[in-house]
């Protein structure tokens, strides 16, 4: 794995979906480098920030050079990263921590809650290269926040919202029950899928809650995880998440991307949401 720091290029910003910025960067060594999953920790030059901020590839293409970056303005450094104009430098520190695991030839199911779904363009283009029969579902507070399916070409798109706007009215752990029973079933037999999840803690919850009902086996899920961060490589020790066989594992290190059965979920704070 190459990891440097890498003054790259904003060639493109545009509003995928409301709320959101996205911000396209040129450079080659890093679109060559990342895995879907794994993110950069960027430098910000807002006043009175210090540390880097960690944002996953939403999407690379070694081809062209470009790596995208998916995100919504939550403080002073998104802030400043969503004012970057097209021909400005921003400083990559990357790729960094554990992508998906992503082979495999069972039906894969991605499920995003938020800006949670920034992460899956790179992994839904990544699986349909491999061949996987995908499914994405996709939940956000109303219609107008919704990534719009023709960016997650060759997946089944479902949607949920919390307002009725679109899809189903609720959850989108909600859309998961469907695939969970036949996939118990599955298992037996040596079928099932895999799913691949990123969202607010909560969501993550209690999406293994139903998982654990519906007897799941939590190593057939994966995660990324979104803990607060310092440095990004393992230094800081920031980034704790509770292991669930006692202590902690680093998630700029162990992860973002991790399987469900390495976490206890009773100890998984939700450190942004309150
Ligand atoms: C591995 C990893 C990948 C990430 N990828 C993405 C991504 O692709 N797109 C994206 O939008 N965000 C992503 N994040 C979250 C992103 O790093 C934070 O939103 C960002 O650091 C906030 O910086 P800030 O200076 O704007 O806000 P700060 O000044 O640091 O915080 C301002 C306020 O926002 C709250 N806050 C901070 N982070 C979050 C959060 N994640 N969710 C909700 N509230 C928050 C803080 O608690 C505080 O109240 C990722 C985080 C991790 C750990
Ligand atoms: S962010 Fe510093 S150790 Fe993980």
């Amino acid at each position: 794995m190459s990891v440097a720091i890498a003054p790259a290029v904003v060639v493109e910003r545009s509003v995928p979906m409301a709320g959101a910025v996205e911000l396209v960067v040129y450079h080659p060594p890093s679109a060559a480098a990342v895995n879907p999953g794994q993110f950069f920790q960027l430098a910000v030059g807002a006043p009175r920030t210090i540390l880097r901020r960690p944002y996953s590839a939403a999407w690379s293409d070694a081809a062209s050079g470009r790596v995208g970056f998916i995100f919504n303005v939550v403080g002073a450094g998104s802030a400043w990263l969503s004012q970057r104009d097209e021909g400005s430098e921003l400083d990559l520190l990357g790729p960094l921590g554990r992508g998906f695991e992503l082979d495999g030839d069972r039906p894969a199911v991605c499920i995003a809650g938020g800006l949670g779904i920034a992460v899956f363009l790179g992994v839904v283009q990544a699986l349909v290269a491999r061949g996987r029969k995908v499914t994405m579902l996709q939940g956000a507070r109303m219609s107008a926040q919704l990534l719009p399916a023709d960016r997650l070409p060759g997946a089944d798109v479902r949607t949920a919202t919390d307002d009725g706007s679109r899809g189903h009215h609720g959850s989108v752990v909600d859309l998961i029950s469907s695939h969970f029973p036949p996939t118990f079933t599955g298992e037996r037999q040596g079928g099932g899928i895999d799913l691949f999840a990123c969202g607010p803690t909560p969501m993550l919850q209690s999406m293994i809650g139903l998982a654990q009902r519906h007897a799941v086996p939590l190593s057939s899920i994966q995660v990324a995880l979104e803990t607060p961060m310092g440095c990004g490589v393992g230094t800081c020790l920031g980034c704790a998440a509770p292991r669930r066989e006692g202590g902690y594992l680093l998630t700029c290190q162990d992860g973002p991307c991790v399987r469900a059965d390495r976490i206890d979920w009773d100890r998984m704070e939700d450190q942004f949401h309150g």
